[in-house]
């Protein structure tokens, strides 16, 4: 079997990459319309950091991966193709700001309609709004050449980057959506058989396509719901004393709800859960539903609350001004294990200090200075990228980043932040120095002793902080 990929993204890159792993007796090739991205896929330094793909691509890279950019060769000797382009949230026209834009997934499907000389399973992996596979099937069938047959298939994708290697070869489930026809239960048992070369039968699901689709956005739905959840009660354990960890922790030891994902932060980035609720409230209001939409609605907003409730404590907790305030920024990428930062809570965070006239120091241990750049003089983030080139420095190790800052703001949980020498990181900075974990993986009591004020998400530590949530403002 002979199967191609469109967009080696974040999920079409470790996807093929493990597939091709799993199977020696299926030739795969990935395509993408970025000439840059594909080169550096064939090259020593890959263009996403996964924590095992380098080993993974490693070995089967030209001996059953290829990647490339000749799309129309890929599309013409495929039985098989995924379509994983990146689906992200409309900036302009109807639906601006919530809806899915598909252009990308457009253009692929018009490709393979264009391109495709024999029958081919077309695969949605990206992930789409309900219905979307009606729009694949519409124009690959409108501009159908003679004698060629397609079936369309949902198949969303779950990993989770900085695990997605685990995630892809350890899946909870694979979810594979199909028209209800004995061509469709055909393409989806064809489908089914890829899989089935590492993933036990029994995980490997089969509903109708709207089922399919539907269960990915849900699925993000749900996840995220849980972090605004907690996260909206890290903000009454601040108020009474209560401990955020050690609430969660007893919810969580009830079986009904489970331990995992309650874990409260700074507010929860990346590519898909904001967008995937955009889409998902956009598709309520569609289909005239408000009170669904309002609901999840709630989720994003909980979410942009707590971004900013935790930018806002760094100002207050500094005398209520960091104008020409020197502040470490630790972590920048929306989660451990990845270099990736879209939507960061880490850009929200910065923007906020950048707005107050804070200098910032950052480090990162996986992102390139040049995205941190990008990020922070996008347009929606400032209107004047030159003032903010200058107030931002980037530093390849953490204790240069400290150097004589005021405080010390850890928005990503990377491992290496646990072990930092806090000693020598305290002899470094400005006094009184101020240490805010928006992450919660720090030895907090150990940083009260060597003399740092610590702030962190749903617990409270500071006399002066507990007099503020009584409405009492400390003398300076
Ligand atoms: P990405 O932006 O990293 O990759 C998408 C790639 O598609 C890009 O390299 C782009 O150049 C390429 N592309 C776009 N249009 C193309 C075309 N017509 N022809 C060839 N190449 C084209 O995106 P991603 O993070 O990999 O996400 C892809 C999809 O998977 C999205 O729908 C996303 O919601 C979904 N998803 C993402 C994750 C994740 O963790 N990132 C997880 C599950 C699902
Ligand atoms: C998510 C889904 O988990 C995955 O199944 C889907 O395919 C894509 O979207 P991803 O965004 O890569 O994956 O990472 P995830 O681990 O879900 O984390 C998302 C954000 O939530 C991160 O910013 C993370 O730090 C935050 N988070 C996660 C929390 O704040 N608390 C938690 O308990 C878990």
């Amino acid at each position: 079997m002979k199967v191609c990929c469109i967009g080696a993204g974040y999920v079409g890159g470790p996807t093929c990459a493990v597939m091709a792993l799993k199977c020696p007796d299926i030739t795969i090739t990935l395509v993408d319309k970025s000439a840059e991205r594909i080169a550096q896929w064939n090259s020593e330094k890959l263009p996403i950091y996964e924590p095992g793909l380098d080993e993974v691509v490693k070995k089967c890279r030209n001996v059953n991966l290829f990647f490339s950019t000749d799309i129309t060769t890929a599309i013409k000797e495929a039985d098989l193709i995924f379509i994983s382009v990146n689906t992200p949230t409309k900036t302009c026209g109807s639906g601006k700001g919530r809806a899915a834009d598909l252009k990308y997934v457009e253009s692929a499907a018009r490709m393979i309609a264009e391109i495709a000389q024999s029958n081919k399973i077309v695969v949605e992996k990206s992930t789409v709004p309900v219905r979307a596979a009606e729009s694949i099937m519409h124009i690959l069938r409108a501009n159908q050449k003679p004698g060629i047959h397609y079936d369309i298939l949902s198949n969303p994708e779950f990993l989770a980057e900085g695990t997605a290697i685990n995630d892809l070869l350890n899946a909870d489930r694979v979810l594979i959506g199909g028209e209800e026809t004995a061509e469709g239960h055909q393409a989806v048992e064809k489908l089914s058989w890829i899989y089935e070369h590492w993933i036990p039968k029994k995980h490997i699901l089969t509903t109708n396509t709207w089922s399919s689709e539907l269960s990915k956005l849900a699925a993000n739905a749900f996840l995220a719901q849980r972090i605004s959840s907690i996260n909206s009660l890290s903000a009454v354990c601040e108020a009474t004393g209560a401990d955020v960890s050690e609430v969660a922790r007893a919810v969580g030891l009830d079986s009904r709800i489970g331990s995992k994902f309650l874990q409260a932060s700074v507010g929860f980035g990346g590519s898909c859960f904001q967008k995937d609720i955009l889409n998902l409230i956009y598709i309520c209001e569609n289909l005239n539903l408000p009170e669904v939409a309002a609901y999840w609605q709630q989720v994003i907003d909980m979410n942009d609350y707590q971004k900013r409730r935790f930018s806002q404590k760094i100002i207050e907790s500094l005398f209520n001004t960091v104008s020409d305030k020197r502040i470490a920024i630790l972590g920048f990428a929306f989660k451990k294990n990845t270099g990736d930062t879209r939507e960061t809570a880490a850009i929200t965070v910065c923007q906020t200090l950048l707005e107050e006239g804070a200098k910032l120091e950052i480090y990162d241990p996986k992102v390139e200075p040049e995205q941190i750049i990008d990020d922070l003089t996008h347009p929606s983030v400032t209107e004047s990228p030159e003032n903010v080139k200058k107030a931002v420095q980037i530093h390849s190790d953490p204790y240069s980043a400290v150097r004589a800052t005021h405080a010390l703001v850890l928005c990503t949980e990377w491992d290496e932040f646990v072990d930092l020498d806090y000693k020598r990181i305290y002899q470094s900075m400005m006094k009184p120095a101020y240490i805010f974990d928006g992450r919660k993986i720090l030895d907090h009591e150990r940083l009260l002793q060597i003399g740092f004020h610590v702030q962190t998400i749903g617990k409270k530590y500071q006399r002066a902080g507990l007099l503020r949530s009584w409405g009492i403002v400390p003398q300076l």
